[in-house]
């Protein structure tokens, strides 16, 4: 099938209360001002560009959602075109009873212990592309650093081959940014990612290793053979739920600090353990959190007072839950000092990021290592930064001047 065979064209958005659309050209650089704008007039938005689909803005509505399982079913994870092609991505494409066995199988993988000692090597591979930097007076950090770092991070925790890094972004670019309104598009990202995925694990299966890949080339829940499209569903999560999220959260991070030295200095001066760098992580991960999620309505109920139907589509806008006044004082303000920070950018739930740990490290020490290495870097002001819109939202080039 061509690309593009099976693609419908979207008008931009002129109303986001009633006919809202996550790869609208605004999304990506405005979405914060769009969610705030929306709760100030009600919780919850519509829209009927892909069928019905409803997005919640509020905490309390966005923490319903996720919380109830049994009117919403994570069979269908993103809004999209309602006849799109689906497949299964365990645990996160899986309602209970299902979902928890699919889970523990991936949890030991992602756990502090097993996450925690891959800290030096992430440093020393953040340093080793700064130093590919070395004499040059502007940089893009997305393009040069943050993408590169967790892509780095999950190839060195499954055994994924680094080197094919572009095809997993170019996948990633596909799948989220292209797919949502083109069925020939995720029919062949999931074609490509599946004969990939599959030549791994036959690898895997005639040569075992002590990684990731043989141990779910191999995986087993209560021992019965876990199907071969779920086990090839594990890896192709991985590969999309592991690299862009990260790497919108540092180059979030790296934007953000761009345009404030007087953080910068703060965080410069501290040491790796200091609670600021914990505070202001977390920080990062509440205003910029990247990852919206989605439902499929399965029962009839309302969210924030809107009636709901099954075959309905429901955003799980964590990001905007993050920014509502009445879960947070003074949403609007990036307080590198805020104790009491909740925020959702992980998930709630049965579904919550299994992959935290992992992410948080990897944020922390990317942060940590470009700030010291460049502390007196700015946004290059005659070049645009470009965001990624939909699912997974954040900038893709951050033209920066480094300032030495
Ligand atoms: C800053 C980076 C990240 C963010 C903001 C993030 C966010 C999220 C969110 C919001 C969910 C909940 C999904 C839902 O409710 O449907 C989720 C689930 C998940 N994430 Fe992450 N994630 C990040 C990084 C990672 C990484 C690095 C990995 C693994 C390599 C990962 C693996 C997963 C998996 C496997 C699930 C599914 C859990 C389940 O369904 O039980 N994530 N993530």
């Amino acid at each position: 099938m061509a690309y593009g065979a099976d693609q419908v064209e979207m008008p931009p958005v002129e109303n986001w209360l009633t006919d809202w659309d996550w790869l609208d050209d605004q999304w990506g650089v405005n979405a914060i001002d769009i969610w705030n704008s929306v709760r100030e007039q009600c919780p919850v938005a519509t829209t009927e560009r892909y069928g019905r689909a409803f997005m919640p803005v509020t905490m309390e509505a966005v923490a319903a959602v996720a919380n109830d399982t049994e009117h919403f079913s994570s069979i269908w994870v993103n809004v999209s075109r309602p006849d799109a092609p689906r497949s299964p991505a365990p645990p996160i494409t899986s309602d209970p009873p299902d979902h928890h066995g699919h889970r523990r199988l991936l949890l030991p993988a992602f756990s502090p212990k097993n996450v925690a000692p891959l800290e030096e090597d992430l440093r020393a591979f953040c340093r080793g592309l700064i130093a590919e930097l070395d004499g040059a007076s502007a940089a893009d950090a997305a393009e040069q650093f943050a993408q590169h770092i967790p892509v780095h991070g999950i190839c060195k925790l499954t055994g994924m081959p680094e080197e094919d890094a572009d095809l997993f972004r170019d996948w990633i670019y596909r799948n989220f940014q292209l797919a949502p309104r083109d069925n020939a598009v995720r029919m062949q990202v999931m074609i490509e990612m599946t004969a990939y995925i599959e030549e791994l694990f036959k690898d895997r299966l005639e040569h075992p290793r002590d990684d990731m890949l043989t141990f779910i080339a191999n995986a087993e829940i209560d021992g019965q053979p876990v199907d071969w499209n779920l086990k090839l569903g594990y890896i192709r999560l991985l590969i999309v739920a592991g690299i862009d999220t990260t790497w919108s959260a540092i180059g979030s991070g790296l934007w953000h600090f761009a345009q404030h030295p007087d953080q910068v200095e703060r965080l410069v001066a501290a040491q790796n353990d200091d609670l600021l760098w914990n505070t202001a992580t977390e920080e990062v991960l509440r205003y910029y959190a990247p990852v919206t999620m989605a439902r499929k309505v399965i029962g009839e109920t309302e969210i924030g007072g809107c009636p709901v139907h099954p075959g309905d589509q429901m955003l799980v806008t964590f990001p905007a839950a993050n920014h509502d006044p009445a879960a947070f004082d003074h949403p609007e303000v990036f307080d590198i000092d805020r104790a009491n920070n909740r925020h959702v950018a992980f998930g709630l739930g049965i579904h919550r990021c299994v992959g935290s740990n992992l992410a948080r490290l990897e944020v922390v020490v990317a942060l940590q290592e470009w700030l010291r290495a460049f502390p007196n870097y700015s946004l290059d002001e005659t070049k645009t930064t470009t965001w990624a819109n939909g699912q997974v939202r954040g900038p893709r080039t951050i033209p920066v001047l480094l300032n030495r």
